[in-house]
């Protein structure tokens, strides 16, 4: 396949749900995608590359972007779209979880951006789409936790857009209902 139609992109979280649908879009559009599950997985699904990462190791990370870098030459888009959810009473909810849902939710997207960034830099191009949520924007009970970590990944995008837009890199926020 050739590496460069429309670009390269990662999908995180990409065996299944809004990552796989997305991913598939991606390759349609042109785009060579690599997509990523915590499974081993067939090499190849739709056309889809797909490769190992588990966005809470900050050492999985890097070794699927070197691992992308070093096959595509270059990384054009990266969608974060690896989530998880998790629904219940506030105060039946304990810091340990939380601390679960922020590490996929907050620091996944935090470890993958600051891994893609400087080859994005270099480029002088790149777009980050952080996969947030309506709940990112509006309260709902028994979804403090979860609303929680996609306000903080609200917060960070929008900041974090102001900070790269000067390096040619723009981040967009995705607000599924
Ligand atoms: N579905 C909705 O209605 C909805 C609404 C609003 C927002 N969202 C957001 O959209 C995104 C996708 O949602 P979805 O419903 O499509 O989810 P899903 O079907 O449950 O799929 C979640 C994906 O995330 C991956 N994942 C989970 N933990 C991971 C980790 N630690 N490291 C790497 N990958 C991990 C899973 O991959 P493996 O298990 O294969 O590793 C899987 O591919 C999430 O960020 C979610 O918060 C969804």
């Amino acid at each position: 396949m050739s590496n460069q139609r429309a670009g390269v992109a990662i999908v995180t979280g990409a065996s299944t749900g809004i990552g796989r649908a997305t991913a598939k879009a991606l390759g349609n559009a042109g785009f060579r995608v690599f997509g990523t599950s915590r499974r081993p997985a067939p090499e190849q699904v739709d056309g889809i590359t797909m490769l190992t990462c588990d966005v809470t190791d900050d050492a999985s990370v890097t070794t699927l972007v070197e691992a992308v870098l070093k096959e595509a030459g270059r990384i054009d888009v990266v969608v974060n779209n690896a989530g998880i959810g998790l629904l219940g009473g506030a105060e039946e909810s304990s810091v340990g979880q939380a601390q679960s849902l922020f590490n996929v939710n907050l620091f996944g997207v935090i470890r993958m951006t600051n891994a893609v960034l400087p080859s994005m830099r270099r480029q002088h191009a790149g777009r980050i789409v952080n996969m947030s949520s309506v709940l990112g924007l509006i309260p709902a009970p028994y979804s403090a936790l979860y609303a929680s970590t996609k306000h903080a990944l609200e917060g960070y995008s929008e900041s974090l857009d102001h900070e790269v837009l000067a390096f040619g890199i723009r981040v967009v926020l995705v607000e599924p209902a």
